[in-house]
């Protein structure tokens, strides 16, 4: 695919201010201590910021981090709504939550990867960020804080979206390379794109490139491995890649539900009853279409969900009314395994069991590992199969893993993603 949306490279930005949203929404250690446990997110940063800061440009950089609530009515009425004891919501524990979300750690570990200073601002349109923004010189980079600290940001208020401009100047640019975050429609992704030219950078031209060209005009045959908990999560993808896939192959919870509507017993596994009919649905449409649709013939299971549980086998279609099942079997593997080492292409979006419990884990791996043998471009979608895949130990042996877990799922749904869209064409 011809990614057909104007670069860093298609606009002059020396001497100029760049508003640069990135994606730093990073893992944070669960302990409070404020280290980022993984800092892939800032590093596929690191060449669009060098490249403005290389051209002479001043770097406003801008990233959400978290699910802060700004409004402390709304926190305190969605903890009591969770169950938790009105008395106890205090103004202090709302503002602990907003300081757990504080751009710090990103500004420190970015500053380190750059091996320069980066200013970090107070606010994100406040006095302080308007301040540390007039005075910002070409080469220089600053960081605003938690964009979502303000109301307005994810609503796509157009009052903060020309405040986030104004910091950019008159002659200003608006610079997006949040991959991660192209399917929300905030200020700070889309709203933006109103007051200022606005481009793309490397990132998302890359990732747009690589999956677009996979989609679009893939090397054959394209297998798609689609797996994780829910059908629901997963409808749009498999319904879209019905019509450009050679294979699709189901794993994770969902497989459930089609083992179920296959007429299967699937005991306590996971299972979305509302969903039964549109997996009959899907596997007719596949046999319409001349898709193969492989789904689980084995089963690991267990009697509880739990890392200490035993593995016990089972057919997929026979899981015992007190078994769950936990992660595909050998027999599942071996079928999903040769997919994979015929294919041209291979897309692959959620893990196909429990693979935080190690004896959960093997069916995730060796996907994972015939994706590393195979000669096929390999592409992982973001969230937990890219963290599946890093875990293993597989990540250098892919093509290319999606810095986005809801970003590429869209994508792979076909959909139009907002963030991108504002951007202007080549
Ligand atoms: C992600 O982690 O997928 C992106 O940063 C988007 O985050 P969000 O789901 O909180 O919008």
């Amino acid at each position: 695919m011809n990614y057909n949306k104007k670069t860093v490279k298609d606009v002059d930005v020396k001497g100029k201010k760049v508003l640069l949203r990135c994606d730093f929404n990073v893992p944070m250690a669960k302990d409070g201590s404020g280290v980022i446990t993984d800092d892939k997110r800032i590093r596929a940063a690191l060449p669009t910021i060098q490249y403005l800061l290389d051209q002479g440009a001043a770097v406003i950089a801008c990233s959400h981090l978290g699910k802060p609530e700004p409004s402390f009515d709304k926190w305190a009425k969605k903890q009591a709504e969770k169950g938790k004891d009105p008395a106890s919501l205090t103004k202090e524990k709302w503002e602990k939550t907003l300081e757990a979300l504080c751009m710090e750690p990103v500004a420190k570990r970015l500053s380190e990867l750059l091996g320069r200073d980066v200013v970090l601002a107070a606010d994100v349109v406040g006095p302080d960020a308007q301040a540390k923004a007039a005075a910002l010189q070409p080469g220089q980079i600053m960081l605003l804080q938690n964009t979502r600290f303000e109301k307005g940001e994810t609503k796509n208020d157009p009052e903060l979206a020309k405040a986030m401009a104004g910091l950019a100047g008159a002659d200003g640019v608006y610079v997006s390379d949040a991959f991660g975050a192209v399917h929300r429609a905030h200020a700070s992704t889309a709203g933006v794109a109103a007051y200022l030219p606005a481009v793309s950078g490397f990132l998302i031209e890359k990732e747009l490139e690589i999956m677009g060209g996979a989609l679009a005009n893939p090397k054959r045959p394209l297998v798609a491995i689609l797996g994780g908990s829910k059908v629901s999560s997963k409808i749009g993808v498999i319904n879209h890649l019905l019509d450009i896939a050679d294979t699709i192959i189901i794993g994770g919870g969902m497989a459930y539900t089609f083992a179920k509507a296959q007429g299967g017993s699937v005991g306590t596994s996971l299972l979305e009853s509302d969903w039964l009919d549109y997996c009959n649905d899907m596997i007719a449409k596949a046999k319409e279409k001349g898709v193969a649709l492989l789904l689980p013939e084995d089963n690991l299971c267990a009697a509880e969900f739990s890392a200490d549980a035993v593995p016990v086998l089972h057919s997929a279609m026979t899981i015992p009314d007190d078994m769950m099942g936990m992660d595909i079997g050998p027999k599942t593997i071996e079928a999903y395994a040769a997919a994979v080492k015929n294919a041209g292409t291979v897309i692959w979006n959620g893990p196909m069991g429990v693979f935080e419990f190690p004896s959960f884990a093997e069916g995730t791996r060796a996907v994972a590992k015939a994706l590393a043998e195979t000669d096929a471009i390999t592409i992982i979608g973001g969230g937990d199969s890219a963290a599946a895949v890093a875990q293993l130990g597989f990540a250098d042996k892919m093509t290319h893993i999606s810095t986005g877990g809801g970003a590429s799922l869209e994508f792979l749904e076909g959909k139009e993603l907002p963030g991108v869209a504002c951007l202007l064409d080549k």
